[in-house]
């Protein structure tokens, strides 16, 4: 999809951080020189290594750039729910989600928002549909992200290809909707129940093709207690899903 050229509506990139000294400057560089007129907001955890030390250095030499403080490590969800309510406090039009290790080439993030600008609430940087591409990365992930996505597909239907997918932007209005909701998850299941409610709601939501590089730096945060969590709540949501339907039925 060629991008527009016309003037970008406020936008907000939310990156994530845990233990991102080494990644997140490469990162922040590169997604700069991509998107010049995008915001950024690094929400960090007090990671231990130093990263929001970091950040807020690179945020008093950049404008563009801010930082959220959070005071220990509670998971991706909070951490993004955090810099959501900053970034639609602050008015943006559309708001990003990121990882911080380069995985999601900011050069892709256009793309990304030409979607939306075509009429998309939640786009979607997929790595499962035609086009898009996973760089070296170990069998193991391939298998835990493929087998997530058929189980996601089998419980929820959400029609979506890479709903675990970590490169997303949002509109707005349907983000405001979406964290006015009770959202409980923590970890990376988070982005399943953000598709699943955008979904209930009847957001219009595309998919993009991305190609997602494997880290180069610093270490995956994933863990057995992510991927229990996930396991745990798709389940629980499958199997509520399934229970409102008879009882629709039955009524
Ligand atoms: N603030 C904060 N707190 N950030 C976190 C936390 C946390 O508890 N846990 C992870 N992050 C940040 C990382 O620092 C990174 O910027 C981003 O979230 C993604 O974490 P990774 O550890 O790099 O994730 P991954 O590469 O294993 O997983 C990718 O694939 C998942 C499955 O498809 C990501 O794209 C995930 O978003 C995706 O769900
Ligand atoms: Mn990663």
């Amino acid at each position: 999809m060629r991008p527009s050229t016309a003037p970008l509506p406020p936008t907000l990139v939310v990156i994530p951080t845990y233990d991102e000294r080494e990644a997140l400057p490469g990162t922040l560089a590169r997604l700069r020189a991509a998107v010049p007129a995008a915001d950024v907001l690094v929400v960090d955890d007090s990671s231990p290594d130093g990263t929001g030390e970091w950040a807020d250095h690179a945020a008093e030499c950049d404008t563009h750039v801010h930082v959220l403080h959070r005071a220990g490590k509670e998971g991706l969800g909070p951490a993004y729910l955090a810099g959501f309510a900053w970034g639609l406090e602050h008015g943006y039009a559309q708001l990003v989600e990121m990882d911080a290790d380069a995985s999601h080439r900011p050069e892709q993030l256009l793309g990304l928002l030409e979607a939306v600008r075509r009429g998309a609430d939640l786009a979607i940087g997929s790595r499962w549909v035609a086009g898009g591409r996973v760089h070296d990365w170990p069998l193991s992930r391939l298998l835990l992200s493929r087998g997530a996505n058929v189980y996601v597909q089998a419980l929820l239907g959400l029609g979506v290809r890479d709903a675990t997918a970590g490169y997303r932007a949002f509109r707005a209005d349907l983000l405001r909707e979406l964290v006015a909701g009770d959202i409980a998850s923590q970890g990376y299941c988070f982005q399943v129940d953000m598709t699943r409610r955008a979904r209930d709601l009847g957001a219009v939501i595309a998919e993009v093709p991305i190609d997602f590089d494997e880290r180069t730096e610093g270490a995956s945060k994933m863990s057995p207690r992510i991927v229990r969590e996930a396991l745990v709540l798709i389940t629980l949501w499958g199997l509520s899903r399934r229970t409102q339907r008879i009882l629709r039925r039955l009524r």
